[in-house]
């Protein structure tokens, strides 16, 4: 039952990027387009679009990480982890163009901009909009 209905989520709401089956035990990531959601909320695109992998609250337990090469960020401590200043410019940059430090990252974030574009009309001001109220709620939901 739990793990029909992670499979269930993972169709609804993963937007992901890449089929995985060598280390899919039980779940998979399906590769599908995005789902439009409104650019003027930050929440909504979170729920939409990150919470599978950064779980609901952003703590870094999403359905989807069983699925992952490594676990993703607890995104609630990006400030903390940064001398208490939240790095609002990292994390634009990093959904921007993706994680920069190739020899780090897992290449399981989805690098956001150009997926962005696909559901803004390629429209670059749109996407900054998306991305600067990501950002913001991003921001938001930082523990001290
Ligand atoms: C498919 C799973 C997945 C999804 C979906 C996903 N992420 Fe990530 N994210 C990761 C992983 C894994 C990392 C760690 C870097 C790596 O391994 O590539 C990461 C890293 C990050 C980082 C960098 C944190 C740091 O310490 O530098 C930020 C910021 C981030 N994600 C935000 C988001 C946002 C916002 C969304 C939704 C728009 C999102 N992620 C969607 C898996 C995901």
């Amino acid at each position: 039952m739990f793990r029909s209905m992670v499979r269930m989520s993972m169709l609804l709401t993963a937007s992901f990027l890449f089929l995985n089956f060598a280390r899919a035990q039980e779940t998979k990531i399906k590769k599908v387009p995005i789902k439009p959601t409104a650019a003027d909320s930050g929440e909504e695109m979170y729920k939409e679009y990150c919470g599978a992998c950064h779980g609901k609250a952003g703590k870094g337990d999403g359905p989807a990480v069983a699925a992952l090469k490594a676990p993703p960020p607890d995104l609630t401590l990006l400030a903390k982890n940064n001398g208490g200043k939240f790095p609002a410019e990292h994390v634009s940059a990093v959904l921007q163009m993706g994680v920069v430090e190739a020899a780090h990252g897992s290449k399981d974030m989805p690098v956001w901009g150009p997926l962005f574009g696909s559901v803004s009309h390629q429209d670059p001001a749109i996407t900054h909009l998306r991305i600067s109220n990501l950002t913001d709620f991003i921001k938001s939901i930082q523990t001290n």
